[in-house]
C-alpha cells in the first residue's frame, strides 16, 4: 500500500529591518507579505535568518552611514553561514545601486522601491546560482502602486496606509524624486477596502494616510479631499490623519472638511523648510515666507485645537546669518507644536548638488541647528502648557515607555499623553492593562513637558 504523505515545506526565515520614514515601514509590511507567499516567516533575530533585508533611507548622509555600519555587523553572520542572503531595499538601494556591491560589505542584491514583486524570483535565482551573482533591480516605475498588496497589519489601534507613491516636486535639496520616482495614486476603492479589512480583521480605530505630497493625490479626477470624504462615508474608521501636505497647494476645501468633521483629526504636519523667502526660492519650494505664514495662521484660526508641526532644514547652500534669522523669527511667530529639524546634507542627483555649493561650514550648521532646537523647544513647551487643566480625548496606543503601570495615547491634535488607568483591573492581573488599548478615554492634563503631556482620566 502506498501511503501519501504530504510534507509541508519548512519555512525559511526572514529578518527585516526598516529605516527612515513611515512609508518605508509600510513598504516593509508589503515585502513581508510578498515573501510570506514565498514561504518566508518573519523572525526577530538576525543570527537565525536565511535572508536579511534592510529597507533603507537615503534622505540624509547620516541615514546612509547607519546602514553601512549595520552591514558591517552582518559580515560575521555571512562568514558563518555562506548560504545567508543579504539584500538592500528602499531609497539607498535605488540611489546607490552598484556602488553598494563595490563597498566590500556583504550585499547579495539591491532592490529599489518599485521592484518588490520580483523579490521571490530574484531570491530563488540567487539560491540556485552557485556563483551567487549580484543582482541589482532598480527600475523606477510610473505605475507600480502595490494596489492590491496590503501591508502587514499593525496591531489593534492604528495603522499607516500609503495612498500615493513618488514625488514630482523636485525640491532642490531632496533625493526622493530620484529614489521613489514619479507620483502615482492608488484607487480610492483599494484604499477603502484596505481600511475596511483593517477594521474588520484587526480592530483598527485610526489610520494615517501617507504620501510624499498628499495634496497632489489624484485618481481619475478624484482629489485628496474627495478621497477622505469617501473614506469617511464608506468606512467606520474613528480617526483619520495624513502626512504630509505641501504648503504650495494645500486645498482650501480640505481645511473646511477638517474643521467640520469630528473623525478628521485636528493635526497638520506642514513642512516649512526655511523661513526665508530667498532660501525657499533656492530650495524650489514654490511659496514665500508670507504665503506660508498666511496659510499657517488660516489653519490655526479655522481648526479648533490644531496641532501644527513642521520640518526645517538649516544651513542650506548659501544660507546667510540674516536668512537663518528669518527662520528663527518665523518659528517664533508661528509657534509650532512640534518640529523635526535637520542640517542640510548634500544628496546625489539633486538640483542643489548640481547648481549650488554646500558652503555653510559644518560648525555653523551645527550651531544654527542647536539654536533652532532651543527656540522650538520653548515653543513646544509653551504650546503643551496651554493644555494644562483642559480635557482631551486620548486614544490609547499602549503602555508608557517608562512604566507598565501607565498608558500612552494621543490626542486628536497628535500630542502624546501619559496617564494611569481609570480603575485598576483585578488583583491577579494588576499590571496587565491590555484591555485599555484601543479605547478612547477623556483625560484632564495636569503636567506638560516639551514632548509629553501627563494627566488623569475623567
Ligand atoms: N538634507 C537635510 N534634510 C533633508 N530633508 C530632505 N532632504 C534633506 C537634505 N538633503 C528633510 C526635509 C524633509 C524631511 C523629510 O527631511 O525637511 O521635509
Ligand atoms: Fe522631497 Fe520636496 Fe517631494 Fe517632499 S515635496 S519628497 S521635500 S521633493
Amino acid at each position: 500500500m502506498v501511503v501519501a504523505t504530504q510534507t509541508k515545506k519548512a519555512s525559511r526565515k526572514l529578518y527585516l529591518e526598516s529605516y527612515g520614514c513611515q512609508m518605508n515601514e509600510y513598504d516593509s509590511g508589503i515585502v513581508k507579505n510578498i515573501l510570506k507567499e514565498a514561504n518566508y516567516e518573519s523572525i526577530s533575530e538576525a543570527k537565525e535568518a536565511d535572508l536579511i533585508l534592510l529597507n533603507t533611507c537615503a534622505i540624509r548622509e547620516k541615514a546612509q552611514e547607519r546602514i553601512y555600519g549595520r552591514l558591517e555587523t552582518f559580515t560575521y553572520l555571512k562568514k558563518r553561514n555562506p548560504k545567508l542572503l543579504i539584500g538592500i531595499l528602499g531609497c539607498m538601494a535605488q540611489n546607490l545601486g552598484d556602488e553598494l556591491f563595490a563597498s566590500g560589505l556583504p550585499v547579495d542584491f539591491v532592490v529599489g522601491p518599485d521592484n518588490y514583486r520580483q523579490l521571490p524570483s530574484l531570491i530563488e535565482r540567487l539560491r540556485t546560482n552557485s556563483k551567487q551573482a549580484l543582482f541589482n533591480l532598480t527600475h523606477l516605475s510610473r505605475t507600480e502602486s502595490y494596489e492590491e498588496l496590503q501591508a502587514e497589519a499593525v496591531s489593534g489601534v492604528l495603522s499607516f496606509i500609503t495612498i500615493m507613491r513618488g514625488c514630482d516636486n523636485f525640491c532642490s535639496f531632496c533625493v526622493v524624486p530620484y529614489t521613489r520616482g514619479r507620483e502615482r495614486s492608488r484607487s480610492p476603492e483599494s484604499i477603502v477596502n484596505e481600511i475596511t479589512a483593517l477594521i474588520e480583521k484587526h480592530d483598527i480605530k485610526e489610520v494615517t494616510l501617507l504620501g510624499q505630497n498628499v495634496n497632489s493625490y489624484c485618481y481619475e479626477k478624484i482629489s485628496f479631499t474627495k478621497l477622505i470624504e469617501e473614506i469617511l462615508a464608506k468606512t467606520k474608521i474613528e480617526r483619520i490623519r495624513f502626512t504630509s501636505p505641501h504648503p504650495h497647494d494645500f486645498p482650501p476645501e480640505l481645511l473646511e472638511l477638517m474643521a467640520s468633521e469630528k473623525r478628521f483629526c485636528s493635526q497638520i504636519h506642514l513642512p516649512l523648510q526655511s523661513g526665508s523667502s530667498s532660501v525657499l526660492e533656492r530650495m524650489k519650494r514654490n511659496y514665500s515666507r508670507e504665503e506660508y505664514l498666511d496659510l499657517a495662521l488660516r489653519m490655526k484660526s479655522k481648526i479648533k485645537g490644531l496641532g501644527l508641526s513642521t520640518d526645517i532644514i538649516v544651513g542650506f547652500c548659501g544660507e546667510s546669518d540674516a536668512e537663518f534669522s528669518a527662520t528663527i523669527s518665523l518659528v517664533k511667530e508661528i509657534s509650532f507644536d512640534m518640529a523635526y529639524m535637520f542640517r542640510y546634507s548634500e544628496r546625489e542627483h539633486t538640483w542643489a548638488k548640481k547648481n549650488f555649493k554646500d558652503d555653510v561650514p559644518e560648525a555653523v550648521k551645527l550651531e544654527r541647528l542647536s539654536h533652532l532646537i532651543e527656540v522650538q523647544k520653548k515653543a513646544s513647551l509653551s504650546r503643551n502648557q496651554n493644555c494644562i487643566a483642559k480635557d482631551f480625548e486620548v486614544l490609547v496606543e499602549g503602555y508608557s515607555r517608562r512604566s507598565r503601570k501607565e498608558l500612552m495615547g494621543r490626542t486628536l491634535s497628535g500630542k502624546v499623553v501619559v496617564f494611569p488607568p481609570t480603575v485598576f483591573p483585578p488583583h491577579s492581573d494588576a499590571f496587565n492593562l491590555d484591555h485599555f488599548i484601543g479605547r478612547a478615554i477623556n483625560v484632564k492634563i495636569e503636567e506638560a513637558s516639551s514632548a509629553t503631556l501627563r494627566g488623569l482620566p475623567l
